[in-house]
């Protein structure tokens, strides 16, 4: 289990990052006991996900395009709110960093045994995505809660493939997790010390921040409800079998929600 207050603290510790009383208070109850992502319950799903060659695949296109989306929202929310601001440069160096991972997700694919398939993008789709307003201060607590959930994840996805079951997998995989997992700690890094310094100009900005906290919360627990009856559903089969078409689940941080399709060959 992760103890995601204590290591978060730690990696600011390592940066020379010192974050104040309010929000240090507020991220000790919004990481507390509860915390969905930290409990057994998560990394048992991720294990199992990661245990099938076929749900590796889709899980690396569905954070291949959740990256790309993500790094979208920030773009249009740097030049609305942020533009000629400090907070501005490391913004847009997170959306580049966000489109790399996006490719490098998608490269790994390969070494599964999948190939994709690229489908014409929905315009719909795709307007949909960039179809929201967010106030810059919720807009990076969103995305500080969000990053501190993929940092956590991404160090679960090293502990699974380290065991190495695909060993042509995890050679490759490993060192590009690693690559990711830098600019992760640099997203994470950059939002909280953002967000401190708000807090200590306005701590009623507490609010906001808990919001948001237990809004990704609320949602990784539906994730996880989703996904492991998704399991029930298909994964004796996925394991006989490694072809065919499978519903995936409405889940946004494993599988599922592939907005374009992906078909894997
Ligand atoms: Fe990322
Ligand atoms: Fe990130």
């Amino acid at each position: 289990m992760l103890r995601v207050y204590d290591d978060l603290q730690k990696l600011y510790a390592d940066h020379d990052v010192h974050t104040g009383q309010d929000y240090n208070t507020l991220m000790a109850e919004a990481l507390g006991p509860g915390l969905a992502y930290a409990t057994p319950a998560m990394f048992g799903v991720t294990a199992t996900v990661l245990s099938s060659r076929r749900m590796i695949a889709y899980n690396l296109v569905q954070n291949s395009i959740d990256e790309a989306k993500g790094a979208a929202r920030i773009q249009v929310i740097a030049d609305r709110y942020a533009a000629d601001t400090p907070l501005e440069r490391k913004m847009k160096r997170h959306v580049g960093e966000e489109l790399k991972h996006s490719r490098q997700f998608k490269d790994l694919v390969t070494t599964t045994g999948y190939g994709t398939v690229d489908e014409a993008v929905d315009q719909d789709a795709a307007d949909e995505v960039l179809d929201f307003d967010d106030e810059l201060k919720a807009f990076i607590c969103r995305v500080h809660s969000i990053e501190i959930r993929s940092w956590s994840v991404l160090r679960m996805y090293q502990q699974v493939l380290g065991e190495n079951e695909f060993p042509q997998l995890t050679e490759a995989a490993l060192p590009v997790l690693d690559d990711i997992m830098q600019d992760e700690m640099f997203h994470v890094r950059y939002t909280g010390q953002q967000i401190d310094e708000w807090l200590r100009e306005d701590p009623s900005l507490a609010t906001t921040l808990l919001e948001c906290m237990s809004h990704t919360n609320r949602e990784t627990w539906q994730d996880i409800a989703a996904m492991t009856s998704w399991l029930a559903q298909h994964f004796p089969r996925l394991l006989a079998d490694e072809s065919g078409d499978v519903a995936l689940p409405d889940t946004r941080f494993l599988v599922g929600d592939l907005n374009p399709p992906a078909t894997l060959t």
